[in-house]
């Protein structure tokens, strides 16, 4: 039995990650994400690049000791690529580089949304991975895809956002009612105890299996203005409402869609994936699909859902099977599509 040993780096955005993997398996998992872009309510693209030349090192030392592994038994480095931000890229492509030349291991260059789908194959006891084909709905602070998934790497985007992913329709509401970055998560823990149909929000038209989030945000500007000139404490009074009603919005925009290329494509095998599927009125309205509708539906681990590096060594596992290893002159890619 050949042990496989993969050392992945990611460093897209703003988290600076590094994992083992034992033949698809977690031997350990370190993510250092960045503090300073709170205070700006967005990530600083100078900023991150920064932390991570501070963070990679620590991380990556970290990651091999609780692996328990020296490096000379690493069988290949696999690195994000991109998509993501230049300067943050940069940092891991070069460090990957490097290591894997003073090593004389091979090198493998992952695409981040990629790993954000491939993420359902990482060994995990009682979890059932996706069969082929599949169709993967990718939401982020970046991204708003749904995939159809043929092989590991034969992935076809069927339909994507036009403008504003659907994270930032998360975090865009959240600032307009006040509250820190990113919103996403605060946003689902009011909803949770506030009626989603209290408030009504107008959903985008969009043709085909694309969306559009801009216009969400500006409606839900519009209704606080006209609402808080009203009464001034309207937001303060009304929050967790508020908060489950652009909930339910959102995820009946995505639901719909979904619903769409479901019936499409004819396939009813659905993953999401990327930090809003830890939203858990996107994985509820996930699970109660497969009674409904008869959905077989993969909804990742909590520790999987926003950027990890986890997923970049799966996703590399499965290129060093089929021995898809990048030559050395490899650069970053900040849009990379697939
Ligand atoms: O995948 P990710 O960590 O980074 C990107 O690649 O963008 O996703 C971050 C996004 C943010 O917009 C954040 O607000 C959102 O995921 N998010 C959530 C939740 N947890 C994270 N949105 C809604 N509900 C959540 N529970
Ligand atoms: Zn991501």
């Amino acid at each position: 039995d050949q042990k496989i040993n993969i050392l992945s780096i990611e460093s897209s955005c703003d988290d600076t990650a590094a994992a083992v993997l034992c033949n698809g398996k977690i031997l350990s998992n370190i993510v250092a994400t960045q503090e300073v872009h709170q205070q700006y309510g967005g990530v600083v693209p100078e900023l991150a690049s920064r932390a991570h030349q501070q963070n990679i090192v620590p991380v990556i030392h970290q990651a091999l000791a609780k692996a328990n592994i020296d490096k000379k038994d690493l069988s290949a480095i696999a690195f994000t690529r991109g998509p993501g931000l230049m300067g943050s890229l940069l940092v891991g492509t070069s460090f990957a580089k490097s290591l894997a030349m003073g090593l004389n291991i091979p090198l493998i260059e992952v695409n981040h949304m990629q790993a954000h789908i491939l993420a359902h194959f990482i060994e995990e006891e009682g979890f059932d991975k996706p069969e082929f084909p599949f169709l993967a709905m990718t939401i982020s602070g970046g991204h708003t895809q749904i995939v159809k998934v043929t092989d590991y790497f034969k992935m076809e985007v069927i339909g994507e956002t036009l403008d504003d992913a659907v994270g930032e329709a998360f975090d865009k509401s959240a600032k307009i009612l006040g509250i820190a970055y990113p919103g996403g998560p605060l946003i689902d823990k009011y909803a949770r105890e506030g009626d989603p149909k209290a408030f009504k929000f107008p959903k985008p038209k969009v043709d085909g299996l694309n969306f559009s989030f801009s216009g969400f945000k500006t409606a839900v500007l519009y209704f606080m203005q006209r609402e808080t000139k009203k009464d001034p404490e309207f937001i303060e009074k009304n929050l967790k409402d508020i908060c489950a009603s652009i909930q339910y919005t959102i995820i009946g925009i995505l639901m719909d869609k979904l619903k769409k290329a479901v019936k499409e494509t004819g396939i009813t095998q659905v993953a999401i994936g990327g930090g809003v599927s830890a939203n858990s009125g996107i994985r509820q309205a996930l699970r109660d699909a497969e009674g409904k509708w008869g959905w077989k539906c993969y909804i990742p681990k909590f520790e999987y859902t926003t950027d990890n590096a986890a997923m970049i060594g799966i996703a590399g596992y499965h290129k060093y099977l089929k021995q898809d290893f990048a030559d050395f002159d490899i650069t970053a890619q900040s849009r990379y599509k697939f």
